[in-house]
């Protein structure tokens, strides 16, 4: 096939994915909204093998980049490429607050006065008074950091860039390093404001070592000159820079001092167990009393963010489990069916599967269900990390 018909068959899809993306904007109904997203994969599956073949077929010839301006994509196809890759990374526009994320209300307040105050109250900020641009966001795994920086960029009403590391780093000598450079001009070529937020930062920027490849020195070097033009250049200042690490003590320190905000995201405190544990459980039918509540928040001691949510759900999950294997049934007064003892008085025996599904009431939820969760769902963090965390904090960082 000729690149001309490869390039027709590329800006088809493009504008399909487009199209596609528009449906499951609007689209409610859960099988259709399945189908879309279906088939947006499988669209970008495409678009990405399309210019593959392009850049196979060799795209720097005159005619090639021809073709390729002709169906409004980049003259290099590699280009084109890169630019798809960057666009996967930004995250739909959220609607994640403040609110949502639990605790961390020193780290909250830090970027509230590092970005927020200075785009709501400009006149405040003038001189040498400058909002914060790049930002550290350190700590245990699951303990928000991600949600976070996700937070401050809807905040701010701006294009979201979650990037991992492992994107950033390409097989291809010196693509990397273009695509580096690419990622920021992309986020300053945006209208509004654009957060990037890089995880895992410390996969590409751990101390140099003599023995050092030097393609990692040139992706470092890289990254250093962008995150310096973030603050001087001026066609770069509506980026900001947001990176998390679960090792901070592994960063080069040439990256560490860029950073004008290391912030340590820890575990969370007793209050904020108590708000994550509310906030995972949402509205789903609970019974406990304040005194149970108490004792939850004692024994989740030492869990992150996340091991709160994954303990919660499965908490939440035991009265169908509970469902699905019980014998014996009994009506409720308002006509539907909730599983009771076999001698309880209206007792009938029957299987969950003959029963009509929407009649069908669970339990709720109660600190029995809990506890049983926590002895299968352990805290991830170790002691012994907390410990680094502390001297790294002590030496480098700002606790939040
Ligand atoms: N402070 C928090 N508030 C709300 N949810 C949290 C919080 N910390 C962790 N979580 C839960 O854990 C999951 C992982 O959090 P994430 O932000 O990816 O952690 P990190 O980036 O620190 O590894 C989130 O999707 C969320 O369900
Ligand atoms: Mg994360």
């Amino acid at each position: 096939m000729c690149n001309q018909d490869l390039g027709v068959i590329l800006s088809s899809c493009k504008k399909t994915a487009e199209l596609t993306d528009m449906l499951i904007s609007v689209e409610t109904e859960p099988t259709r909204l399945a189908g879309l997203r279906q088939l947006k994969v499988t669209l970008a599956h495409h678009q990405h093998t399309l210019v593959d073949k392009l850049c196979w077929t060799n795209a720097s010839t005159t005619s090639n980049e021809e073709n390729l301006h002709d169906h409004g994509v980049s003259t290099d196809a590699r280009d084109v490429r890169r630019r798809m890759d960057i666009e996967d990374t930004i995250l739909t526009k959220g609607c994640l607050k403040f609110d949502d994320v639990a605790g961390l209300l020193k780290a909250k307040q830090i970027l509230k006065e590092a970005i927020i105050m200075p785009l709501q109250f400009p006149h405040l900020f003038t001189g040498g008074r400058k909002p914060w641009k790049r930002i550290l966001l350190y700590g245990p795994p699951g303990t928000g950091k991600s949600r976070l920086a996700q937070a401050v960029s809807s905040e701010i009403h701006s294009t979201f860039y979650c990037v991992s590391s492992s994107d950033l780093v390409s097989s291809y000598v010196g693509e990397s390093e273009k695509l580096i450079k690419q990622l920021f001009q992309h986020a300053a070529s945006q209208r509004g404001r654009s957060v990037i937020f890089i995880d895992e930062i410390d996969s590409i920027c751990r101390a140099r070592t003599s023995r050092e490849e030097e393609y990692t020195r040139r992706i470092k070097t890289e990254l250093l000159r962008q995150m310096e033009g973030v603050d001087m250049s001026l066609d770069a200042s509506n980026i900001f820079l947001m990176c998390a690490t679960n090792c901070p003590w592994e960063l080069d320190l040439a990256f560490l001092r860029r950073f004008q905000k290391r912030i340590y995201i820890p575990l969370p405190d007793r209050e904020a167990r108590l708000s994550l544990l509310r906030l995972h459980i949402g509205d789903c039918p609970m019974h406990m009393s304040a005194r149970e509540w108490e004792l939850l928040a004692e024994r989740t001691d030492g869990y992150s963010g996340s091991d709160i949510a994954t303990f919660v759900a499965d908490a939440l999950i035991q009265p169908v489990r509970h469902l699905q294997t019980a014998e014996y049934w009994k009506y409720t007064s308002d006509g539907k069916v909730c599983l009771c003892e076999k001698d309880c008085p209206g007792a009938f025996q029957a299987l969950i599967s003959d029963l009509p599904p929407d009649d069908v009431l669970a339990r709720d939820v109660n600190i029995e269900d809990f506890i049983q969760s926590l002895t299968t769902n352990k805290s991830t963090v170790a002691a012994c990390e907390l410990e680094k965390f502390d001297n790294f904090t002590n030496t480098y960082g700002q606790a939040g």
